[in-house]
């Protein structure tokens, strides 16, 4: 028997001296030490021999196992470092290498005009509310004055969904949402920037556009309000030079109503081919909140009075970036986006 123990230590020692890969060590760790080894046989065996012998073949067999167990250690450190040196220079990265450049967007000019409001406004104690774009009759026109069969609904063409349901034509409509929201009927100051859409398609029109609508409802709100908060508007949001003008109009959600012009922001009001030689640009709508509004949307109008107004978006970025075409704003084009580096 201790011819084959020293058999085996033998051939193991040969096995590992020529052993060149982590799986050839790995099968010569089964063979050697595994259950089914010859060791393990030999072990297994000794109840065969004579028993003065078994404590000495059993000490032979623990201490050649050890010596195995011990040079197949050695030979899996040397294997693990030598394929971790392998997978460093394999995946070897030069980290001088320039990067792939990354194009960073910029954000859209109306964004840009929305955002500008909603700090101006949210500074004087605004709140920014929002509303469905997919709205109702109800909220689009109903309660904003207009009821059904109104000669006034003509002024804006509708996108219908179904008799109930259309896509707003109006901000307006967060209007009449934001007051009947307000179970305690207290005052609001609130703007609402938001996209609209109407079945409109020209050079100067489209058929989805941004607004910005504003209301403020308290007791003892007056003309001069809406004025002075326009006046703050104009200057803050185009132009600290500008100047505005009220010109009576006709909106069914106000009374008295104006159209609210702005002095000319490339000439000052001279005369030019941006204001058509007349001086001012009519940016928006606006007037005193009719009476029959805030009835149907719970607030006394013997108690309460409000303003509101209501302006496009794209004209704004337009005359504040100097844009002569609306149509570029939804064109997505990056030429021209990227102008508007961040
Ligand atoms: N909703 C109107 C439009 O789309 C604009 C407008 C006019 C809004 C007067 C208002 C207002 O709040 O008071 O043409």
């Amino acid at each position: 028997m201790k011819e084959e123990i020293a058999k085996i230590e033998s051939e193991a020692k040969e096995a590992l001296e020529k052993v060149d890969s982590t799986q050839a060590l790995n099968d010569i760790k089964i063979k050697y030490l595994g259950k089914k080894s010859e060791l393990s046989n030999l072990l297994k065996e000794m109840g065969k021999l004579p028993k003065e012998e078994r404590p000495v073949i059993g000490s032979l067999v623990n201490e050649v196992r050890k010596k195995i167990e011990e040079a197949i250690l050695e030979k899996e450190k040397f294997f693990a470092k030598k394929d971790l040196e392998e997978k460093l220079e394999k995946e070897r990265i030069d980290i001088t290498l320039p990067s792939t450049k990354i194009k960073r967007g910029s954000k859209h000019p109306v964004n840009r005009v929305i955002e500008e409001i909603e700090d101006l406004f949210v500074s004087m104690g605004y709140t920014v509310e929002t509303g469905p774009e997919l709205e109702t009759d109800k909220f689009c026109f109903e309660l904003l004055n207009l009821p059904q069969g109104h000669p006034a609904r003509d002024m804006q063409d509708s996108f219908y969904i179904t008799d109930e349901y259309l896509l707003r034509t109006q901000t307006s409509a967060v209007q009449a949402r934001t007051m009947l929201a307000n179970e305690e009927k207290s005052p609001i100051r609130m703007i609402c920037p938001g996209k609209t859409y109407r079945r409109e398609d020209d050079a100067t029109h489209s058929h989805q556009f941004t607004q910005a609508e504003g209301l403020v409802i308290d007791k003892n709100i007056s003309l001069a309000d809406l004025k002075g908060t326009l006046e703050i508007f104009a200057k803050k949001i185009i132009g600290e030079n500008t100047k505005i003008r009220f010109r009576p109009s006709y909106f069914p959600f106000t009374e008295p109503s104006y159209e609210v012009d702005i002095s000319c922001f490339k000439c000052g009001g001279k005369g030019c081919n941006i204001c058509k030689q007349t001086g001012w640009i009519e940016v928006l709508g606006s007037g005193m909140v009719h009476p029959n509004v805030l009835r149907m949307c719970g607030y006394d109008p013997d108690k309460y009075s409000g303003f509101a107004f209501g302006l496009g978006l794209e004209r704004i970025a337009m005359f504040k970036y100097g844009i002569p075409d609306m149509r570029y704003l939804y064109a997505n084009d990056v030429r021209f986006l990227s102008q508007f580096e961040r």
